[in-house]
């Protein structure tokens, strides 16, 4: 498109959804497209996947270091004691739900615990951020039972943030296995670099609003079917297939009406989501548990499927669709599971943001008409309007 003949700005063509563009550094995680790899704070996500539990993540994204056993152990009563949500905002849960998606209900939670929490300074804010992470978990889980009609389950500070969220939303003992794949699922999406629900709460907190406005800011970005919002469609296609002989027509349909395939592609990864491994690995446990490998099959033969026709890469969303199914998580709850795993590396931006602001403005290139004539409202003439 050329310019405006008279346009002063010798701006340069924009990069459209800012490609390849970096806005700033940061010590938290590194994203490395070219190899998938993903590291947090320098530890590679394939060592913290099957051992450690996402309150260990929680304490690298906050300390930048591998917690003590100490360290550890605080870090998990902070957080199951941070399970708490204000009878008003109780309240509100109790008045959405039903009437809005969970993601969206979801929204207004964190807004509205923003009101219940004091302006702090900036040395104070970690144990605030730490408690949103805490509440997070129980607005979920209490999101499902009032929408069920069933009764809320009180959180227990002393078990582990997958445990008990788990327990609080079925209302039953989860197994090992159920508590480690919910560990691993939390572990590997609590931060991703500057993914847009990330950069959005960047954004935010750059103008020095509060942390629950970036949150906010962040949950409803990440509520977007091309970011977050992606496993929840990931998992109706999998239904919708139904069977691993089905795959294949219904990824050529898919193909021929240049639909998006939800869960594949990636702006950074170019070879592998780094994460994917892990989930398929923990998702084919958790089927073989349930004794539904059909699932799992006829996931991996949609995958087959389209790798066979487009190089594009399996994302985090795909695997961790059939994952939460199995764990008895409702579909619509995939892409608030998601958020209450984010919030550790959402939380953990904004403190970072704040530790070295500069506004986040970048500028736009105007393509409009330029100079153009006022004509006094008395003398515009009807039929131009
Ligand atoms: C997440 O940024 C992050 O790190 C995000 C995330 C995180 O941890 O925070 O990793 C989480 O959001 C993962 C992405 C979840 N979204 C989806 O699964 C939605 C489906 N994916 C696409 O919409 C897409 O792949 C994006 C949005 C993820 C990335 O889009 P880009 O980088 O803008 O790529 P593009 O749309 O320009 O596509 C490039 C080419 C095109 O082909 P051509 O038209 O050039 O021939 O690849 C094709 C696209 O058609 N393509 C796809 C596709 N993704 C890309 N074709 C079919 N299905 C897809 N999913």
């Amino acid at each position: 498109m050329s310019l405006p003949k008279d346009n002063k700005d010798s701006i340069p063509e924009p990069t459209k959804g800012l490609e390849g563009i970096v806005a700033a550094d940061t010590n938290l995680s590194s994203v490395n497209g070219e190899k998938g790899i993903l590291r947090y704070c320098g530890f590679n996500i394939d060592d913290l996947a099957l051992d450690t539990t996402f309150e260990e993540t929680i304490c690298i994204l906050y300390d930048y270091e591998l917690p003590t056993e100490d360290r550890l152990s605080e870090m998990t009563k902070n957080i199951g004691e941070a399970r708490v949500l204000p009878d008003e905002v109780v309240e509100v849960i109790t008045k959405l739900v039903g009437k809005t998606s969970p993601m969206s209900t979801l929204r207004t939670v964190v807004s509205a615990l923003g009101h219940y929490e004091k302006n702090v300074p900036l040395s104070e804010l970690a144990p605030k951020a730490l408690r949103l992470v805490g509440q997070i978990a129980t607005a979920v889980a209490m999101i499902h039972r009032l929408r069920e009609g069933l009764p809320i389950i009180k959180a227990d500070p002393e078990r582990g943030h997958a445990e008990d969220f788990l327990r609080m939303l079925h209302g039953d003992e989860p197994s090992k296995i159920q508590i480690n794949a919910l560990n691993l699922y939390l572990i590997l999406l609590a931060d991703h670099g500057f993914n847009a629900s990330t950069f959005s709460a960047r954004v935010t907190a750059g103008t020095l609003a509060n942390l629950h406005s970036a949150i906010t800011s962040a949950v409803g970005t990440l509520s977007g079917p091309l970011h977050g919002g992606a496993n929840e469609k990931a998992m109706d296609m999998i239904l919708e297939v139904g069977k691993p002989e089905n795959a294949s027509e219904y990824i050529e349909n898919a193909f021929n009406n240049k639909q998006k395939i939800m869960g594949f592609g990636h702006r950074v990864y170019k070879v592998d989501d780094a994460r994917r491994i892990h989930l398929k690995n923990m998702t084919e446990l958790v089927c073989k548990e349930n004794g539904n490998m059909e699932i799992y099959r006829t996931a991996e033969e949609i995958e087959r499927q389209v790798r066979k026709r487009k190089s594009i890469i399996t994302n985090v969303d795909f695997y961790s669709a059939p994952l939460l199914y199995e764990l008895g998580i409702p579909t619509d709850l995939f892409t608030p599971l998601f958020a209450m795993s984010r919030v550790a590396g959402w939380t953990a931006h904004v403190l970072e943001q704040y530790k070295n602001n500069r506004l986040i403005r970048p500028r736009a290139r105007y393509v409009g008409q330029i100079d153009r004539t006022f004509t006094p409202l008395q003398h515009r003439s009807e039929k131009r309007f």
